[in-house]
């Protein structure tokens, strides 16, 4: 016989059915044998009855969890209802059994949100993607890459390949290297992601170009990152900035509504980054809370307390989040927790001003703060009896970044982040460069290619730190899950770009000579975007880490726990690609 149904999919009507699967579990209640079978679609109930057939009984009695099966039997609806299966009202009376293949115990239980540490998990993957919690993830990641590829499509989109051996691209993490055997000494790169190659298909005339792609990026691993990850990538020819707004407005719209069930309203927030900055210290807000920074700069401009002035004074600034109602809450173990959290974040300290339900101030500051500081303080933070007022003072990249954190750690510690919202915005309007101290020159924020806006193009020759982008992030909660920019396709502009970043011409020409001559041949004005699949389908199924929504990840240290991948290789592989390994003892 061959499989009739899936297991999730059987109903009552169904009459004889032969099913395949796994033993989920299976007790005998005297002359009875439950069992349940699990596939990819659910589980359903089995039993088996002594009265009715030995030999598929006694065969029954020597089933194990996880083994393989193949039964037939009639559907009949099951007396002890199991709502919290879909196939519970009913079970399946069986009539003949095979065994496939049998199966040791599993290393952990198969089963929903089971307890056993990661590493565990990761190693014996296969069974980890085995449990039913994992297996609605991967198949959520599966539908959000056929609805992506079907939106693109309806909307004049071609899925183009780009090559996986190509010259390093110039997206700001280290490569992945791969070495030639044919040309010793020489080395292709992974891509860090398609860049140059989708510009160069613009020029080529195919209009709209999308890709769901693997990129690789030898970078630092966190929560949400993989050094190689998946890549929604698209790109447009003859568009502006809006264009490729709304397109991608409309792709999530119909995204979450189809797949979730969401409703997403259109058009997001426009958020320029410099506002993003001084509201939320951050270029990734997390609009599901309030909270937003207060600049108290200009009340302690002139303060006898140096912490304020001076920071103030160095060009940097102080300024303050008020936790709404938690000022009881927030002790003296509380404020020195949270002083030593901002200190990760290179913050020197944090100044707190609690008024009390009597409205009398707590504060380890007032003393040094004149009456109308403090009034002005208050005044400007709004804060009323039950509040506390949580102050940085220091550059303000030192601000943004500690005083943002600081914002997320208290809306954490006291749950003020609504999880069945979906806030969705851009952030547009990023500097075109940023300094980099080390070298001492600018780099690109986004990449060389990015346009500056229109009205900042002569602030490359007189303030380049001040030009801003064609380049906007697309945030979802506080995580970008995408970004994009709109190109130079202008040759001078190009040059002027490269001159900024302190590239020679030789230099220019040697890095990108092949994307420069082919602009000379008729270069479409362009844009476009990439986003990161793998966090995409991390936020919409709730997971805690990107690690949950691909099949196989690697961890913190790059590494494969399944196939120990990287390991090394026989010498003969590296004599024949002229490769000496040199490690120190
Ligand atoms: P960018 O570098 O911003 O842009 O990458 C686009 C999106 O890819 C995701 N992403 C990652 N996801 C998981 N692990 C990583 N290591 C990782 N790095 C990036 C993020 C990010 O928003 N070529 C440009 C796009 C363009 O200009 O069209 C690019 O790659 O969600």
């Amino acid at each position: 016989m061959n499989r009739t149904h899936m297991c999730g999919e059987v109903t009552i009507n169904d009459g004889v059915v032969t099913l395949n699967g796994w033993v989920a579990k299976n007790r005998r209640l005297g002359g009875l044998i439950f069992a349940q079978l699990r596939d990819r679609t659910g589980i359903i109930q089995l039993v088996f009855d002594d009265q009715s057939d030995k030999v598929v009984f006694e065969l029954a009695e020597t089933l194990k969890t996880e083994y393989v099966i193949e039964i037939t039997g009639e559907v009949r609806e099951r007396s002890n209802v199991n709502a919290e299966i879909k196939t519970g009202t009913i079970e399946v009376f069986v009539t003949g059994l095979k065994i496939l293949s049998e199966a040791e115990t599993t290393p952990f239980y198969i089963e929903e949100n089971v307890d056993t540490n990661e590493a565990l998990r990761l190693k014996y993957r296969y069974l980890d993607l085995r449990r039913p919690d994992m297996q609605e993830k991967i198949i959520m990641r599966h539908k959000v890459a056929k609805f992506t590829r079907d939106y693109f499509d309806q909307n004049g989109f071609l899925e183009i390949e780009t090559p996986m051996l190509i010259k390093s691209t110039p997206e700001g993490a280290r490569d992945y290297i791969v070495p030639s055997r044919v040309h010793k000494g020489h080395f292709y790169a992974l891509p860090q992601s398609p860049q140059l190659y989708k510009q160069l298909l613009m020029v080529s005339g195919f209009d709209r170009y999308m890709q769901i792609v693997k990129c690789f990026r030898d970078e630092d691993l966190r929560a949400d990152r993989q050094p190689e990850f998946t890549q929604i990538d698209l790109e447009m020819s003859f568009v502006d900035i809006d264009t490729v707004m709304e397109l991608n407005e409309k792709y999530l719209k119909l995204l979450f509504g189809e797949i979730l069930g969401v409703e997403v309203q259109t058009p997001f927030l426009r958020l320029p980054y410099s506002e993003a900055m001084d509201r939320f210290g951050s270029d990734k807000p997390d609009t599901r809370f309030g909270m937003e920074f207060v600049d108290l700069s200009d009340v302690l401009a002139n303060a006898e307390f140096k912490v304020f002035s001076g920071a103030i004074n160095a060009g940097g600034s102080v300024r303050a989040i008020v936790a709404k109602g938690f000022g009881s809450q927030m002790g003296r173990k509380v404020l020195d927790d949270l002083t030593e959290y901002v200190k990760t974040y290179r913050a020197k300290g944090m100044a707190w001003i609690v008024v009390e339900e009597d409205d009398n101030l707590r504060s380890q500051i007032t003393k040094f703060l004149s009456e109308d500081e403090i009034a002005g303080i208050l005044a400007k933070t709004e804060a009323t009896a039950g509040d506390a007022i949580l102050i940085i003072a220091d550059k303000n990249e030192i601000v943004y970044d500690a005083l943002g954190s600081l914002r997320l750690e208290v809306a954490k510690r006291y749950d003020l982040i609504d999880k069945s919202k979906y806030n969705f915005l851009w952030v547009t309007e990023f500097p075109l460069l940023e300094f980099d101290e080390e070298n001492e020159r600018y780099v690109a924020k986004h990449h060389p290619f990015t346009s500056p806006m229109d009205e900042d193009i002569d602030l490359l020759d007189s303030a380049p730190q001040d030009a801003r982008a064609k380049a906007y992030d697309i945030v979802l909660n506080g995580s970008e899950i995408g970004g994009g920019s709109i190109r130079i396709f202008n040759s001078e502009l190009q040059s002027k770009m490269f001159e900024v970043l302190g590239l020679s011409k030789e230099e220019a020409n040697e890095k990108f000579g092949f994307l420069l001559e082919a602009f000379k041949y008729g270069v479409p004005p362009h844009g476009g975007m990439a986003y990161g699949l793998d966090r995409l389908v991390m936020l919409m199924t709730n997971s805690e880490s990107i690690r949950d929504v691909i099949a196989f990840p690697k961890v913190q240290t790059a590494a494969e726990l399944m196939t120990d991948a990287p390991g090394t290789v026989d010498m003969k592989q590296l004599e024949e690609l002229g490769i000496c390994v040199n490690l120190p003892d």
